[in-house]
């Protein structure tokens, strides 16, 4: 039976990155059928809202829901009335319950060279931060007044309790959990729920507490240290593009955010582009290894998420780097150098 895909390609970059991912998602041997929606500035243009009913019922009955990037300057405005794309991304991850975003972060040979780090402390970097994604600051109430705004950060216990499960489970040797204990309160009951998961399910793994400062500056220093790093959503948010750089451009960075059974959504990590939006200059390849992450966890196909992950690799290690990564190659050269090794 076909697994129902559903497709937000969004603004910018996204509807053509979106494309070269639906023709290498063609060359495997698997029945995918593609479900097209609106969605961000795209849906405010069309029907007033980021997130229409009829997309959010679609991407409820999907399997998976593969999305490219929303935003860009078209819809900036500082004015809290307007509707904005961004507000479609975070109703989507909260209608879904997707309290889990994984994102990978494994700098490949080929791109050593291309990190503005040294080579020397990129080598055999393979951490995974673990970002909480549907709580904190993100979804807290918000109020404004002319003179003075404020955005409320608030945990539950059993929120951080999943959240940790999933980051002790992801870990190989180590659980960095990283929190501003020193000054929030909600960091210090993150801090007391972890280290209970950690005391009675997972003693097995080692687990430390980091500051997001230190943790901020350890990343560049010594990325090495790092197997998983587990955190809040904006600390996340923010050391998840940081954390991007070790792999030479944040266009290579795929994400997962699942939740409790229900489809996950896969997408890249970084934004719309508007700058080089309609230029095919934009790299696929971060949007190609989310949908190698929709294969592996939304839909169990794990052969073939390697074997688009392996393709990625080779075609690297060919020799193809895109404008983000110091190269030349456009969208549809690197899409069909991946799709020659696959
Ligand atoms: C991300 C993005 C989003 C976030 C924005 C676009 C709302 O930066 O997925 O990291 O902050 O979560
Ligand atoms: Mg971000």
């Amino acid at each position: 039976m076909a697994r129902r895909i559903v497709l937000l390609p969004g603004d910018g970059i996204g509807p053509e990155i979106a494309a070269a991912t639906v023709q290498v998602l063609g060359a495997l041997a698997v029945d995918l059928e593609f479900d097209e929606h609106l969605f961000g500035g795209a849906s405010i243009d069309a029907c007033g809202v980021a997130l229409s009913d009829e997309t959010l019922a679609a991407c409820r009955a999907a399997d998976a829901v593969l999305l490219a990037a929303v935003g860009g300057p078209k819809w900036d405005s500082t004015d809290p009335a307007k509707p904005r794309p961004e507000q479609g991304l975070l109703g989507l991850r909260k209608a879904l319950g997707l309290f889990a975003n994984l994102r990978p972060v494994r700098p490949l040979p080929a791109l050593y060279d291309a990190s503005p780090l040294k080579r020397e402390l990129i080598e055999q970097v393979d951490l995974l931060v673990v970002r909480e994604l549907t709580g904190g600051i993100y979804f807290g109430a918000k109020t404004r007044t002319k003179d003075s705004a404020s955005d409320a950060c608030v945990y539950t216990r059993s929120e951080i309790e999943r959240i940790a499960r999933v980051a002790f489970s992801s870990a190989r040797s180590r659980v960095t959990s990283v929190d501003k204990a020193n000054v929030l309160e909600t960091s210090r009951l993150w801090r007391e729920v972890v280290r209970g998961v950690h005391a009675s399910e997972f003693p097995d793994v080692e687990l430390e507490h980091m500051l997001v400062d230190a943790a901020a500056m350890r990343l560049v220093a010594t990325p090495r240290h790092f197997d998983v790093i587990l955190t809040e959503n904006m600390f996340g948010d923010i050391l998840s593009d940081e954390a991007a750089m070790l792999t030479g451009s944040i266009g290579m960075l795929p994400s997962a955010s699942l939740g409790d059974g229900g489809p996950g959504v896969f997408e890249p990590v970084h934004g719309s582009a508007p700058d080089i939006a309609g230029t095919g200059q934009a790299n696929p390849l971060a949007m190609f290894l989310s949908a190698a992450l929709m294969l592996r966890h939304g839909l169990a196909l794990d052969t073939e998420a390697a074997a688009v992950e392996s393709a990625v690799d080779r075609a690297l290690a060919d020799g193809l780097l895109t404008p983000d990564l110091g190269g030349r190659a456009t969208t549809a050269e690197a899409t069909s150098a991946v799709l020659q090794h696959l």
